[in-house]
């Protein structure tokens, strides 16, 4: 199971960022199928990736579409590898907000597979529609990226499934695993037409939307998904810690 920690900007001093590193680390050597991997804000992420030899995995939040040069502000791919990133999270719905079209989101995938990094792709739908919609919607948001890969570098991809209505709520208003299972299946669907046979298998699916330790459970055990991109309970220590228990 893939645990990504996307600590948002709710992590904002050193000390809270070491400690929520090393605890990952103690929960990562104490339940070996959980793989975790922390998206700190850029500047925590230099100083804590940087000399780490432990299981515990780092992404970027975000990567430069551009590749280096007169960006102010941008952080580009190289940057993030060099910092020690092996992932990145990309389309986000919070980027997705000040203007990130699907292009640029391929445009910043493209970035992330010529750096080495694994990039996490963040889609879902606003809200849901008696019409089903938000289905072509998903599926727009999913092939723009999909369709112009080679067939290499679409197993490469991490799925996140992130219903926006669903995000920075609790475990309440989160998606059931009944209807998760059935998005799962949709965008494996999806990804059948981008990869042959078993190979759709191997792309990885984690969701993301009010992760909480009360659902972590139900949501893993009834859904075939692969993992889960967590938002603010993964920047409490409890909660965090609680959560990756759960899949004990
Ligand atoms: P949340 O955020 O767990 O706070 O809902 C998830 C996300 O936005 O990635």
């Amino acid at each position: 199971m893939l645990i990504v920690a996307n600590w948002k900007a709710y992590v904002d001093s050193r000390e809270e960022a070491v400690k929520l590193f090393a605890l990952s680390k103690r929960l990562s050597s104490l339940i070996k199928r959980v793989k975790i991997v922390l998206a700190p804000p850029a500047p925590f992420l230099g100083l804590l990736a940087t000399k780490n030899r432990s299981k515990v995995s780092f992404a970027g939040q975000d990567i430069s579409s551009t590749t280096a040069g007169a960006s102010t502000g941008e952080v580009s791919g190289k940057t993030l590898k060099t910092a020690g990133a092996s992932y990145v999270i990309i389309g986000h719905s919070e980027r997705r907000a000040m203007g990130e079209t699907n292009e640029i989101v391929l445009e910043k995938v493209r970035r992330a597979l010529s750096n080495g990094l694994t990039p996490i792709v963040c889609v879902g739908e606003k809200e849901r529609d008696d019409n089903a919609e938000y289905l072509s919607y998903l599926k727009e948001q999913v092939t723009t990226v999909f369709r112009p890969l080679s067939p290499q570098e679409r197993l490469k991809i991490v799925v996140a499934y992130e219903p926006i209505w669903a995000i920075g709520k609790h475990a309440e208003d989160a998606m059931t695993s009944h209807d998760l299972a059935e998005m799962v299946l949709y965008i494996r669907k999806i990804l059948s037409e981008y990869l042959m046979g078993k190979s759709v298998e191997k792309v990885k699916i984690v969701y993301g939307g009010s992760v909480e330790p009360l659902n972590i459970r139900e949501l893993a055990g009834g859904s075939r998904v692969d993992g889960f991109l967590v938002g603010h309970a993964s920047a409490d220590k409890e909660m965090f810690s609680a959560l990756v228990k759960a899949l004990k």
